[in-house]
């Protein structure tokens, strides 16, 4: 691609640095895969990810993982005062963020992944596997031609990183730097 160098330069005026960082995730994508950005607080992930998703023109869903992270809040839910009225119709289904840039193929991006709950963690599985997900009542929905999780977690942090380890790292592309270069850089 001879725009592959021009993206990489404008991306290089918004992200300070994280060069290496920025081929990798653009190769990643540019290979279909899912990619999990690892690194300190405040290192520039979210830059990086926002810079790259303008920079190639596509769809960017945030969602800051943590804790109250349900799969109904990650998927979306039926509006309960419309299901009175008009039945389980899928009119009636409000999207949440990993449904709409699955219908979209767009880049979903969940902040501090190594935080959500187990299950949670296992609808992204499900959907990096089989780039598909069921939904009750609502049926199956098929990840749209540039779909792609982006997710970001720190590394260091005490909480669930521990658990991500398997389940994840087979399914995506494994970006960042270790703890020593951080501290040797700053
Ligand atoms: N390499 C960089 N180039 C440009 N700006 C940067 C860079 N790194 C950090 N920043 C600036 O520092 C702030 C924090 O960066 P950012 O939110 O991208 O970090 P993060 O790694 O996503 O942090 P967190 O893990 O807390 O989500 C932003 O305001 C951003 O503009
Ligand atoms: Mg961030």
């Amino acid at each position: 691609m001879t725009s592959a160098a021009s993206l990489r330069n404008t991306l290089s005026s918004h992200v300070v640095g994280r060069t290496r960082e920025l081929e990798l995730v653009l190769a990643a994508l540019a290979a279909d895969r899912h990619v999990l950005l690892e690194g300190p607080p405040g290192t520039g992930k979210s830059t990086l990810l926002r810079a790259v998703a303008q920079g190639l023109g596509i769809g960017f869903e945030f969602v800051e993982g943590n804790a109250e992270l349900t799969p109904a809040r990650l998927v979306g839910h039926f509006d309960p005062a419309r299901v009175l009225n008009e039945g389980y119709d899928p009119s009636v289904f409000v999207d949440g963020p990993l449904v709409s840039a699955m219908r979209d193929g767009s880049l979903l991006y969940v902040e501090e992944i190594n935080r959500i709950p187990e299950e949670t963690l296992n609808v992204l599985i499900t959907v990096m596997s089989e780039a598909e997900l069921n939904v009750p009542r609502l049926g199956r929905i098929a990840a749209s031609p540039g779909f792609r999780l982006v997710a970001a977690m720190n590394p260091f942090d005490a909480v669930g990183t521990a658990r991500i380890s398997g389940a994840v790292y087979d399914r995506v592309c494994r970006v960042g730097r270790s703890c020593s270069s951080y501290s040797s850089a700053s």
